[in-house]
Protein backbone atom coordinates (compact mmCIF):
# COMPACT_ATOMS: atom_id res chain seq x y z
CA UNK A 1 0.00 0.00 0.00
CA UNK A 2 1.28 3.62 -1.08
CA UNK A 3 0.71 6.13 2.02
CA UNK A 4 0.65 8.98 -0.64
CA UNK A 5 -2.10 7.41 -2.38
CA UNK A 6 -4.39 6.87 0.34
CA UNK A 7 -3.86 10.81 1.80
CA UNK A 8 -4.57 11.83 -2.24
CA UNK A 9 -8.03 9.42 -2.08
CA UNK A 10 -9.20 11.01 1.43
CA UNK A 11 -8.48 14.43 0.12
CA UNK A 12 -10.20 13.62 -2.76
CA UNK A 13 -13.40 12.69 -1.22
CA UNK A 14 -13.32 8.92 -1.31
CA UNK A 15 -14.04 6.40 0.94
CA UNK A 16 -11.10 4.65 2.20
CA UNK A 17 -11.45 0.66 2.94
CA UNK A 18 -10.43 -1.20 6.53
CA UNK A 19 -7.15 -2.36 5.15
CA UNK A 20 -6.24 1.15 4.41
CA UNK A 21 -7.25 2.61 7.63
CA UNK A 22 -5.44 -0.59 9.51
CA UNK A 23 -2.37 0.62 7.30
CA UNK A 24 -2.30 4.29 8.18
CA UNK A 25 -2.82 3.63 11.59
CA UNK A 26 0.01 0.45 12.43
CA UNK A 27 2.06 2.68 10.62
CA UNK A 28 1.84 5.58 12.41
CA UNK A 29 2.25 3.91 15.53
CA UNK A 30 5.00 1.95 14.79
CA UNK A 31 6.73 5.04 13.34
CA UNK A 32 6.96 4.12 9.84
CA UNK A 33 4.68 6.55 8.90
CA UNK A 34 5.95 9.92 9.57
CA UNK A 35 3.65 12.75 11.63
CA UNK A 36 3.61 15.18 8.50
CA UNK A 37 2.11 12.49 6.28
CA UNK A 38 -0.22 11.70 9.25
CA UNK A 39 -0.84 15.57 9.42
CA UNK A 40 -1.82 15.79 5.96
CA UNK A 41 -4.34 12.79 6.46
CA UNK A 42 -5.87 14.18 9.35
CA UNK A 43 -6.34 17.09 7.17
CA UNK A 44 -7.70 15.05 4.51
CA UNK A 45 -10.45 13.65 7.29
CA UNK A 46 -11.14 16.76 8.75
CA UNK A 47 -12.20 18.16 5.13
CA UNK A 48 -13.77 15.17 3.52
CA UNK A 49 -14.93 13.32 7.18
CA UNK A 50 -15.61 9.77 6.79
CA UNK A 51 -18.24 7.73 6.91
CA UNK A 52 -19.92 5.53 9.56
CA UNK A 53 -18.26 1.99 8.67
CA UNK A 54 -14.48 4.37 7.88
CA UNK A 55 -14.85 5.50 11.63
CA UNK A 56 -15.58 2.35 13.07
CA UNK A 57 -12.76 1.21 10.94
CA UNK A 58 -10.47 3.56 12.61
CA UNK A 59 -12.02 2.93 16.06
CA UNK A 60 -10.67 -0.81 15.82
CA UNK A 61 -7.54 -0.06 14.07
CA UNK A 62 -6.81 2.13 17.61
CA UNK A 63 -7.52 -0.12 19.87
CA UNK A 64 -5.40 -3.01 17.66
CA UNK A 65 -2.33 -0.49 18.36
CA UNK A 66 -2.76 -1.90 22.11
CA UNK A 67 -3.29 -3.75 24.77
CA UNK A 68 -7.26 -4.54 25.55
CA UNK A 69 -8.21 -4.47 29.34
CA UNK A 70 -9.69 -8.23 30.19
CA UNK A 71 -12.43 -7.96 32.55
CA UNK A 72 -14.12 -11.41 31.73
CA UNK A 73 -13.40 -12.34 35.43
CA UNK A 74 -16.24 -10.02 36.19
CA UNK A 75 -20.05 -11.22 36.06
CA UNK A 76 -22.64 -9.35 33.91
CA UNK A 77 -22.78 -6.92 31.40
CA UNK A 78 -20.46 -4.20 32.23
CA UNK A 79 -21.80 -0.86 31.50
CA UNK A 80 -19.14 2.02 30.93
CA UNK A 81 -19.81 5.60 31.17
CA UNK A 82 -18.18 8.26 29.64
CA UNK A 83 -18.48 12.38 30.26
CA UNK A 84 -16.80 14.30 27.28
CA UNK A 85 -15.90 16.93 29.75
CA UNK A 86 -17.22 19.68 31.41
CA UNK A 87 -16.56 21.99 34.43
CA UNK A 88 -17.38 20.49 37.93
CA UNK A 89 -18.81 17.24 36.82
CA UNK A 90 -19.05 15.96 40.04
CA UNK A 91 -21.49 12.91 37.87
CA UNK A 92 -19.03 9.54 37.97
CA UNK A 93 -19.06 9.92 41.71
CA UNK A 94 -22.66 9.84 41.96
CA UNK A 95 -23.42 7.36 39.18
CA UNK A 96 -20.97 4.53 39.97
CA UNK A 97 -22.24 3.29 43.41
CA UNK A 98 -25.55 4.59 42.31
CA UNK A 99 -26.08 2.20 39.47
CA UNK A 100 -23.95 -0.84 41.59
CA UNK A 101 -27.01 -0.88 44.05
CA UNK A 102 -29.32 -2.27 41.32
CA UNK A 103 -26.97 -5.45 41.14
CA UNK A 104 -24.99 -4.18 37.81
CA UNK A 105 -20.99 -4.21 37.83
CA UNK A 106 -19.79 -1.09 37.82
CA UNK A 107 -15.72 -1.26 36.72
CA UNK A 108 -14.36 1.81 36.21
CA UNK A 109 -10.76 2.18 34.71
CA UNK A 110 -9.79 5.80 35.07
CA UNK A 111 -7.02 8.01 34.94
CA UNK A 112 -5.64 11.58 36.62
CA UNK A 113 -5.07 13.90 33.59
CA UNK A 114 -5.50 16.97 32.98
CA UNK A 115 -7.76 19.85 34.00
CA UNK A 116 -9.48 22.16 35.87
CA UNK A 117 -10.13 19.60 38.96
CA UNK A 118 -8.67 16.41 39.32
CA UNK A 119 -9.57 13.00 37.35
CA UNK A 120 -12.28 10.48 39.78
CA UNK A 121 -8.93 8.90 40.83
CA UNK A 122 -7.89 11.84 42.64
CA UNK A 123 -11.33 13.37 43.84
CA UNK A 124 -11.39 10.01 45.23
CA UNK A 125 -7.65 10.17 46.94
CA UNK A 126 -9.11 12.76 48.86
CA UNK A 127 -10.34 10.06 51.31
CA UNK A 128 -7.80 9.13 53.62
CA UNK A 129 -6.41 5.61 52.70
CA UNK A 130 -8.61 5.17 49.17
CA UNK A 131 -6.07 3.62 46.69
CA UNK A 132 -6.75 2.42 42.83
CA UNK A 133 -3.25 0.53 42.65
CA UNK A 134 -4.36 -3.08 42.09
CA UNK A 135 -4.22 -6.27 39.64
CA UNK A 136 -6.98 -6.93 36.99
CA UNK A 137 -7.45 -9.90 39.26
CA UNK A 138 -8.50 -7.72 42.83
CA UNK A 139 -10.31 -5.64 40.90
CA UNK A 140 -12.25 -8.34 39.25
CA UNK A 141 -13.01 -9.81 42.33
CA UNK A 142 -13.94 -6.25 44.18
CA UNK A 143 -16.51 -5.87 41.25
CA UNK A 144 -17.62 -8.86 41.58
CA UNK A 145 -18.23 -8.62 45.52
CA UNK A 146 -18.95 -5.20 45.83
CA UNK A 147 -20.66 -4.32 41.71
CA UNK A 148 -18.30 -1.69 42.28
CA UNK A 149 -14.29 -0.34 41.68
CA UNK A 150 -12.09 2.21 40.19
CA UNK A 151 -8.56 1.41 39.75
CA UNK A 152 -5.79 3.75 37.63
CA UNK A 153 -5.12 2.72 34.77
CA UNK A 154 -1.74 0.84 33.67
CA UNK A 155 -2.65 -0.77 30.36
CA UNK A 156 -0.96 0.63 27.68
CA UNK A 157 -4.72 1.49 25.58
CA UNK A 158 -4.92 3.05 22.04
CA UNK A 159 -1.33 4.18 21.90
CA UNK A 160 -2.24 5.44 18.34
CA UNK A 161 -4.92 7.50 19.68
CA UNK A 162 -2.41 8.69 21.90
CA UNK A 163 -0.17 10.24 19.38
CA UNK A 164 -2.69 11.10 16.96
CA UNK A 165 -4.66 13.34 19.57
CA UNK A 166 -1.47 15.01 19.82
CA UNK A 167 -0.68 15.50 16.64
CA UNK A 168 -3.95 16.76 16.00
CA UNK A 169 -3.80 19.02 18.85
CA UNK A 170 -1.05 20.99 17.29
CA UNK A 171 -2.18 20.41 13.20
CA UNK A 172 -5.72 22.02 14.20
CA UNK A 173 -7.34 18.51 13.61
CA UNK A 174 -8.98 18.18 16.81
CA UNK A 175 -12.77 19.43 16.11
CA UNK A 176 -13.42 16.42 13.78
CA UNK A 177 -16.39 14.64 14.26
CA UNK A 178 -15.06 11.16 13.22
CA UNK A 179 -11.54 12.07 14.85
CA UNK A 180 -13.03 12.63 17.93
CA UNK A 181 -15.94 10.17 18.18
CA UNK A 182 -13.43 7.04 17.28
CA UNK A 183 -11.19 8.58 20.02
CA UNK A 184 -13.22 8.67 22.64
CA UNK A 185 -15.39 5.31 21.69
CA UNK A 186 -11.52 3.49 21.27
CA UNK A 187 -10.45 4.09 24.70
CA UNK A 188 -13.93 3.09 25.98
CA UNK A 189 -13.73 0.08 24.18
CA UNK A 190 -10.27 -1.11 24.67
CA UNK A 191 -11.26 -0.90 28.76
CA UNK A 192 -13.41 -3.62 28.32
CA UNK A 193 -16.91 -1.49 28.10
CA UNK A 194 -19.84 -4.00 26.85
CA UNK A 195 -21.97 -1.36 26.87
CA UNK A 196 -21.28 2.44 27.01
CA UNK A 197 -23.12 5.47 28.30
CA UNK A 198 -21.90 8.86 26.93
CA UNK A 199 -22.77 12.04 28.15
CA UNK A 200 -22.08 14.54 25.76
CA UNK A 201 -22.32 18.47 27.23
CA UNK A 202 -22.53 21.47 25.11
CA UNK A 203 -22.07 24.91 26.10
CA UNK A 204 -19.64 26.84 26.71
CA UNK A 205 -17.96 25.03 29.24
CA UNK A 206 -17.92 22.31 26.61
CA UNK A 207 -15.74 20.48 23.57
CA UNK A 208 -19.05 21.00 21.67
CA UNK A 209 -19.96 24.42 22.51
CA UNK A 210 -22.92 24.13 19.54
CA UNK A 211 -26.13 21.82 20.58
CA UNK A 212 -25.97 20.90 16.64
CA UNK A 213 -22.33 19.66 16.76
CA UNK A 214 -23.11 18.04 19.98
CA UNK A 215 -25.86 15.79 18.98
CA UNK A 216 -24.03 15.03 15.46
CA UNK A 217 -20.78 13.72 17.67
CA UNK A 218 -23.35 11.59 19.68
CA UNK A 219 -24.84 10.35 16.75
CA UNK A 220 -21.47 9.01 15.31
CA UNK A 221 -20.23 7.50 18.68
CA UNK A 222 -23.59 5.67 19.08
CA UNK A 223 -23.12 4.60 15.39
CA UNK A 224 -19.90 3.28 15.80
CA UNK A 225 -20.79 1.24 19.31
CA UNK A 226 -23.60 -0.17 16.52
CA UNK A 227 -20.85 -1.47 14.09
CA UNK A 228 -18.76 -3.02 16.49
CA UNK A 229 -21.15 -4.48 18.29
CA UNK A 230 -21.22 -2.32 21.81
CA UNK A 231 -24.39 -0.87 22.28
CA UNK A 232 -24.21 2.71 23.21
CA UNK A 233 -26.38 5.42 24.12
CA UNK A 234 -25.74 9.15 24.45
CA UNK A 235 -27.31 11.83 26.55
CA UNK A 236 -26.58 15.23 25.25
CA UNK A 237 -26.56 17.64 28.33
CA UNK A 238 -25.75 21.32 29.11
CA UNK A 239 -22.76 22.77 30.23
CA UNK A 240 -23.44 26.54 29.74
CA UNK A 241 -23.13 26.32 33.38
CA UNK A 242 -21.10 24.24 36.23
CA UNK A 243 -22.58 21.20 36.83
CA UNK A 244 -23.80 21.50 40.59
CA UNK A 245 -22.59 23.58 43.13
CA UNK A 246 -18.77 22.90 44.18
CA UNK A 247 -15.82 22.51 41.94
CA UNK A 248 -12.73 21.05 43.33
CA UNK A 249 -11.53 17.48 44.58
CA UNK A 250 -12.72 16.69 48.49
CA UNK A 251 -15.95 19.56 48.06
CA UNK A 252 -16.50 17.17 45.11
CA UNK A 253 -17.04 14.02 47.24
CA UNK A 254 -18.87 15.73 49.48
CA UNK A 255 -21.64 16.66 46.61
CA UNK A 256 -21.89 13.42 45.84
CA UNK A 257 -22.61 11.81 49.54
CA UNK A 258 -25.22 14.74 49.65
CA UNK A 259 -26.36 14.10 45.97
CA UNK A 260 -27.34 9.73 46.90
CA UNK A 261 -28.31 10.61 50.50
CA UNK A 262 -30.94 13.06 48.05
CA UNK A 263 -29.77 16.68 48.86
CA UNK A 264 -27.74 16.97 46.52
CA UNK A 265 -28.00 20.00 44.05
CA UNK A 266 -31.06 19.47 41.65
CA UNK A 267 -29.26 19.38 37.97
CA UNK A 268 -26.41 16.66 39.30
CA UNK A 269 -29.59 14.57 40.87
CA UNK A 270 -31.54 14.93 37.27
CA UNK A 271 -28.47 14.54 34.99
CA UNK A 272 -27.57 11.48 37.04
CA UNK A 273 -30.82 9.51 37.34
CA UNK A 274 -31.16 9.95 33.61
CA UNK A 275 -27.47 8.62 32.79
CA UNK A 276 -27.83 6.30 35.63
CA UNK A 277 -31.59 5.08 33.97
CA UNK A 278 -29.95 4.39 30.60
CA UNK A 279 -27.33 2.65 32.43
CA UNK A 280 -29.59 -0.04 33.95
CA UNK A 281 -31.53 -0.55 30.60
CA UNK A 282 -28.10 -1.35 28.81
CA UNK A 283 -27.69 -3.42 31.54
CA UNK A 284 -30.11 -5.37 30.47
CA UNK A 285 -31.83 -5.35 34.03
CA UNK A 286 -34.24 -3.29 32.99
CA UNK A 287 -36.31 -3.03 30.20
CA UNK A 288 -38.28 0.17 30.68
CA UNK A 289 -36.07 3.30 31.59
CA UNK A 290 -38.74 4.84 33.74
CA UNK A 291 -38.91 2.02 36.00
CA UNK A 292 -35.07 2.04 35.75
CA UNK A 293 -35.65 5.36 37.32
CA UNK A 294 -37.80 4.83 39.88
CA UNK A 295 -35.64 1.44 41.45
CA UNK A 296 -32.40 4.30 41.48
CA UNK A 297 -34.56 6.80 42.99
CA UNK A 298 -35.60 4.23 45.57
CA UNK A 299 -32.14 3.60 46.39
CA UNK A 300 -31.48 6.88 46.80
CA UNK A 301 -34.43 7.61 49.57
CA UNK A 302 -34.57 4.18 51.48
CA UNK A 303 -30.36 4.70 52.05
CA UNK A 304 -28.57 1.71 49.91
CA UNK A 305 -27.09 4.36 47.99
CA UNK A 306 -25.02 6.03 50.26
CA UNK A 307 -24.44 2.81 51.80
CA UNK A 308 -22.96 1.64 48.58
CA UNK A 309 -20.52 4.37 48.66
CA UNK A 310 -19.10 3.34 52.03
CA UNK A 311 -18.83 -0.16 50.70
CA UNK A 312 -16.94 0.74 47.37
CA UNK A 313 -14.32 2.86 49.89
CA UNK A 314 -14.36 0.68 52.53
CA UNK A 315 -13.20 -2.20 49.72
CA UNK A 316 -10.26 0.27 48.27
CA UNK A 317 -9.21 1.23 51.91
CA UNK A 318 -10.51 4.44 51.94
CA UNK A 319 -11.76 5.54 55.33
CA UNK A 320 -15.38 5.25 55.31
CA UNK A 321 -16.28 7.51 58.66
CA UNK A 322 -15.21 10.61 56.26
CA UNK A 323 -18.15 9.50 54.11
CA UNK A 324 -20.28 9.80 57.36
CA UNK A 325 -18.64 12.74 58.50
CA UNK A 326 -18.04 14.79 55.66
CA UNK A 327 -16.06 17.91 57.85
CA UNK A 328 -13.16 15.24 58.38
CA UNK A 329 -12.27 15.29 54.25
CA UNK A 330 -9.61 17.65 53.45
CA UNK A 331 -10.17 21.25 55.05
CA UNK A 332 -8.70 24.25 53.71
CA UNK A 333 -7.02 27.00 55.69
CA UNK A 334 -9.63 29.68 54.66
CA UNK A 335 -13.03 29.58 53.21
CA UNK A 336 -12.95 33.22 51.88
CA UNK A 337 -16.67 34.46 50.09
CA UNK A 338 -16.91 36.03 46.80
CA UNK A 339 -19.73 38.58 47.13
CA UNK A 340 -21.45 40.47 44.05
CA UNK A 341 -21.42 44.07 43.74
CA UNK A 342 -25.23 44.51 41.86
CA UNK A 343 -28.61 43.17 42.49
CA UNK A 344 -30.61 41.01 39.69
CA UNK A 345 -31.23 38.13 38.45
CA UNK A 346 -28.24 35.85 37.07
CA UNK A 347 -28.46 35.15 33.21
CA UNK A 348 -25.11 33.18 33.06
CA UNK A 349 -22.18 31.56 34.36
CA UNK A 350 -19.24 31.16 31.98
CA UNK A 351 -18.20 27.66 33.14
CA UNK A 352 -14.70 27.36 31.54
CA UNK A 353 -13.61 31.21 33.82
CA UNK A 354 -14.92 29.08 37.09
CA UNK A 355 -12.86 25.83 35.88
CA UNK A 356 -10.02 27.64 35.71
CA UNK A 357 -10.23 29.79 38.98
CA UNK A 358 -10.76 26.07 40.57
CA UNK A 359 -6.95 25.53 39.13
CA UNK A 360 -5.36 28.45 39.95
CA UNK A 361 -6.67 27.51 43.65
CA UNK A 362 -4.97 24.50 43.33
CA UNK A 363 -7.46 21.81 42.14
CA UNK A 364 -6.22 20.80 38.98
CA UNK A 365 -3.08 20.25 37.18
CA UNK A 366 -1.74 22.44 34.39
CA UNK A 367 1.18 19.88 33.52
CA UNK A 368 1.30 16.41 34.70
CA UNK A 369 3.89 17.22 37.32
CA UNK A 370 1.59 19.73 39.09
CA UNK A 371 0.62 18.21 42.72
CA UNK A 372 -3.37 18.37 43.09
CA UNK A 373 -4.67 19.92 46.60
CA UNK A 374 -7.70 17.99 47.72
CA UNK A 375 -9.00 20.43 50.33
CA UNK A 376 -9.17 23.69 47.44
CA UNK A 377 -12.06 24.77 45.39
CA UNK A 378 -14.70 26.60 44.95
CA UNK A 379 -18.70 26.24 45.97
CA UNK A 380 -21.19 28.17 44.09
CA UNK A 381 -23.96 29.37 45.67
CA UNK A 382 -26.12 31.04 42.68
CA UNK A 383 -26.97 29.53 39.83
CA UNK A 384 -28.54 30.96 36.67
CA UNK A 385 -31.95 32.00 37.27
CA UNK A 386 -31.18 33.12 40.89
CA UNK A 387 -32.39 36.49 41.91
CA UNK A 388 -29.45 38.14 44.06
CA UNK A 389 -28.81 41.80 45.89
CA UNK A 390 -25.71 43.38 46.28
CA UNK A 391 -23.85 42.68 49.35
CA UNK A 392 -25.10 38.68 48.33
CA UNK A 393 -22.14 36.06 48.41
CA UNK A 394 -22.28 34.12 45.15
CA UNK A 395 -19.31 31.82 45.73
CA UNK A 396 -16.68 30.51 48.06
CA UNK A 397 -13.23 29.96 47.10
CA UNK A 398 -11.83 26.84 49.39
CA UNK A 399 -7.81 28.13 50.00
CA UNK A 400 -4.72 27.39 51.27
CA UNK A 401 -2.07 28.80 48.82
CA UNK A 402 -3.29 32.84 48.95
CA UNK A 403 -1.27 33.81 45.70
CA UNK A 404 -4.07 34.11 42.80
CA UNK A 405 -6.96 35.18 45.31
CA UNK A 406 -7.18 38.34 44.65
CA UNK A 407 -7.18 37.33 40.75
CA UNK A 408 -9.93 34.32 41.43
CA UNK A 409 -12.11 36.76 43.28
CA UNK A 410 -12.10 39.34 40.52
CA UNK A 411 -12.66 36.45 37.04
CA UNK A 412 -15.63 34.29 39.68
CA UNK A 413 -17.11 38.57 39.63
CA UNK A 414 -16.58 38.61 35.89
CA UNK A 415 -17.54 34.88 35.36
CA UNK A 416 -21.08 35.79 36.67
CA UNK A 417 -23.22 37.87 34.23
CA UNK A 418 -26.11 39.55 36.31
CA UNK A 419 -28.73 41.50 34.43
CA UNK A 420 -32.41 43.23 35.54
CA UNK A 421 -34.68 40.43 33.32
CA UNK A 422 -35.02 36.83 34.85
CA UNK A 423 -34.10 34.20 32.58
CA UNK A 424 -34.71 30.08 32.74
CA UNK A 425 -31.85 27.96 32.56
CA UNK A 426 -31.22 26.42 29.63
CA UNK A 427 -32.83 22.59 29.45
CA UNK A 428 -30.42 20.19 31.13
CA UNK A 429 -31.36 17.52 29.13
CA UNK A 430 -31.11 18.33 25.42
CA UNK A 431 -31.85 15.11 23.91
CA UNK A 432 -31.14 11.00 24.27
CA UNK A 433 -29.49 9.60 20.93
CA UNK A 434 -30.14 6.36 20.31
N1 LIG B 1 -11.48 13.70 23.80
C1 LIG B 1 -10.83 12.64 23.32
O1 LIG B 1 -10.58 11.69 24.03
N2 LIG B 1 -10.48 12.63 22.03
C2 LIG B 1 -10.73 13.66 21.19
O2 LIG B 1 -10.38 13.58 20.03
C3 LIG B 1 -11.39 14.77 21.72
C4 LIG B 1 -11.77 14.76 23.02
CA1 LIG C 1 -19.85 19.60 40.80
Amino acid sequence: MNTVEIIRKKRDGHVLTTAEIDYMISGYSTGEIPDYQMSAWAMAVFNQGMTAKETADLTMAMIASGEQVDLSQIQGIKVDKHSTGGVGDTTTLVLAPLVATAGIPVAKLSGRGLGHTGGTIDKLESITGFSTEMEIARFSELVNENQIAVMGQTANLTPADKKLYALRDVTATVDSIPLIASSIMSKKIAAGADAICLDVKTGDGAFMKEEADAIRLAEAMVEIGKHVGRTTIAVVSDMSQPLGKAIGNAIEIEEAIDTLAGKGPEDLTELSLVLGAHMLTLSQKYTDVAKAREALEIAIQNGSALEKLKQFVAGQNGDQDQIEHPEQLPQPQQKIEVKIEKSGYVTGIFAEEVGVCAMLLGAGRRTKEDEIDHAVGIRLHKKVGDEVKAGDVIATMYVNDTQYVSEVQERLLQAYTIADVHVTPAKLIRCIVT
